[in-house]
């Protein structure tokens, strides 16, 4: 298995895969602003993406994750990583790619500086995210700003 850092050059699988993930409006506006977004911040210091490559093209799991300056706090010294996309492809489930992508996406945000690392995770999700240390927080919300909705 070989996990390696994205290149801008993955942006548009990374957009598809990713907008696979969330499972609504595919091929909308939005997942070119992805694409376009990722292409510019990869290779960078504040988004990181690990990757396994498909035999036959395109890529079997990925993990994307970004750097956050908050405030800091008693456990933590502000800089945080988020994992935002965490998704190894149907046929290649079960194989470690998930662990292994995950694992090279949280040693990259620690290199970055970050003391803490947050998801959101889903129930596919959850089971490999505590085998790696993390516990949930029951409290998370969100607000999506009018503007954006279904943009
Ligand atoms: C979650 C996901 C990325 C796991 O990928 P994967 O490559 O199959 O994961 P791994 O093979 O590395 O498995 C790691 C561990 O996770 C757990 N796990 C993975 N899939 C699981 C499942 N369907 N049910 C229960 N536990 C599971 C197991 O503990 C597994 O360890 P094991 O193989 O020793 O049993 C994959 O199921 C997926 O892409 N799901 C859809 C997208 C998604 O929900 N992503 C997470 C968003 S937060």
């Amino acid at each position: 298995m070989n996990v390696r850092p994205a290149s801008p050059d993955d942006a548009a699988e990374l957009a598809r895969i990713h907008a696979a993930m969330v499972g609504v409006d595919l091929t909308g506006p939005w997942r070119d602003r992805l694409a376009q977004y990722l292409r510019g911040q990869l290779g960078g210091d504040r988004l990181g993406a690990f990757v396994i490559d498909a035999p036959a093209g395109g890529l079997a799991a990925c993990a994307i994750g970004v750097v956050h300056q908050g405030l800091p706090g008693p456990d933590h010294a502000g800089v945080f990583g988020q994992v935002q996309t965490v998704v190894t492809e149907q046929p290649f489930r079960r194989r470690g790619y998930g662990r292994a992508v995950t694992r090279a996406l949280v040693e990259w945000l620690t290199r970055q500086g970050c003391t803490l690392v947050t998801l959101s995770a889903s129930d596919d999700g959850a089971p490999l995210y505590a085998s790696l240390g993390f516990t949930p927080n029951r409290r998370a919300m969100r607000l999506v700003g009018t503007p954006y909705h279904r943009a």
